[in-house]
């Protein structure tokens, strides 16, 4: 089997930290969502993998290269423009040839891997399989309807009056004849070529399509929340584990990773929390769900449920910061200078909540 892995898009729910990088490398638990998904891949022992990807493509190739330090070799497929899932499947036909292959949304975080789902498709002669899960709200994602022998009825992309709650998770199995089905589907009223379509077709067509329930957790990290959201269950899954360096004045609690380099001077670290390479935590709270990542320098200051992206300063800062999304090379500071001013450099689309 092959893998295929979509990072191309916009991003646009996340600017503005999409502005400089692609969605798919924005860290949980200080590991971009991407590499979870080629490790994913990995671990259910797919080697062969392409990624599809657009405008953030050097992005994208410089943080994964070949994929020589996952043990995997990667094929990157240009897709000109984000016209639909159903379109990067088209594009990518040619590295995909006549083999099963898994494809898996970039940008997607699943509990607990995919290996047992891809065995079962593997030793199946089923002609695609989808993974669905119940969320409370179905219009935001593609929705299956499944009759009482748990078959499939239809799929619908982000319906008004969904059907139920079983949403397509971003995670979908096919063989070649997905192929005939890209051809055969029009683009949707938002002028995409939907995978959900096509596998609709495929159901129509009567070709055999099997649908897996996934009962764990599955974040679709598109908005800020859910990124805070896919870091804070990732971080209960993490084994905690202390590289670093702890003061004897600082109070650091069992479920926190401390990665090399780091540093932990006469401050609280509640977890589940990580803190990253050569990052110093001077006189500070971390309270839970947070990610702090390398080279930053948090003094005087409080941060809880949030995640800081690396060379970032928190210095001083007069209230505690919680539910943030922080980016690169950010400083929040207090300072001394007059006049007493909030005195702000934002990039576009920035939203900042103050007392
Ligand atoms: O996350 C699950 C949902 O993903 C499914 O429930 C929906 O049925 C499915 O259509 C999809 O919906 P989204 O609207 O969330 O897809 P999004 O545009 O966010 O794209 C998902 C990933 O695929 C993202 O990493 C960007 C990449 N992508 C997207 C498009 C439209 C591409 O590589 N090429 C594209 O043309």
């Amino acid at each position: 089997m092959k893998g295929l892995i979509l990072s191309g898009g916009k991003g646009t729910r996340l600017w503005p930290l999409t502005f400089t990088s692609a969605k798919q490398l924005i860290p949980v638990a200080n590991k971009p969502v991407l590499f979870r998904v080629i490790e994913a891949i990995r671990d259910a022992g797919i080697t062969d993998i392409g990624i599809v990807v657009g405008d953030t493509a050097n992005d994208i190739k410089q943080a994964v290269r070949r994929g020589n330090k996952w043990g995997v070799d990667i094929t990157y497929i240009q897709q000109d423009a984000p016209l639909g899932l159903a379109h990067a499947v088209k594009v990518s036909q040619e590295f995909l040839g006549d083999d099963r292959f898994v494809m898996f949304l970039g940008d997607n975080v699943i509990e607990g891997g995919i290996s047992p789902l891809i065995r079962q498709f593997a030793d199946s002669d089923w002609n695609s399989q989808i993974v669905l899960t119940e969320v409370a709200q179905p219009e935001q994602y593609g929705v299956a309807e499944l009759d009482d022998k748990s078959q499939i009825i239809r799929l619908i992309e982000k319906p008004k009056v969904p059907p139920s709650n079983l949403a397509l998770v971003g995670i979908y199995m096919f063989d070649h004849h997905v192929f005939e089905a890209v051809d055969a589907i029009k683009p949707s009223w938002r002028g995409e070529l939907e995978i959900t379509d096509a596998i609709q077709w495929l159901v129509e067509n009567q070709f055999r399509v099997f649908p897996y329930i996934h009962r764990g957790w599955w974040i679709d990290t598109g908005r800020p929340g859910d990124m805070l959201d896919a870091n804070s269950m990732v971080l209960e899954e993490l084994t905690p584990d202390v590289a670093g360096y702890v003061d004897r004045d600082s109070e650091v609690d069992r479920r926190v990773t401390i990665e090399k380099g780091a540093e932990i001077i006469n401050s609280i670290v509640r977890g589940p929390t990580i803190i990253g390479e050569n990052t110093r935590i001077v006189n500070s709270y971390i309270g839970p769900f947070t990610s702090i990542g390398p080279d930053c320098l948090i003094q005087d200051s409080e941060i809880e449920h949030s995640i800081v992206l690396e060379n970032s300063t928190l210095d001083a800062l007069p209230a505690r910061v919680q539910d943030s999304l922080i980016g690169r090379h950010v400083t929040l500071a207090r300072s001394p200078m007059r006049p007493k001013a909030l005195k702000l450099t934002l990039g576009d689309y920035s939203q900042v909540g103050l007392l």
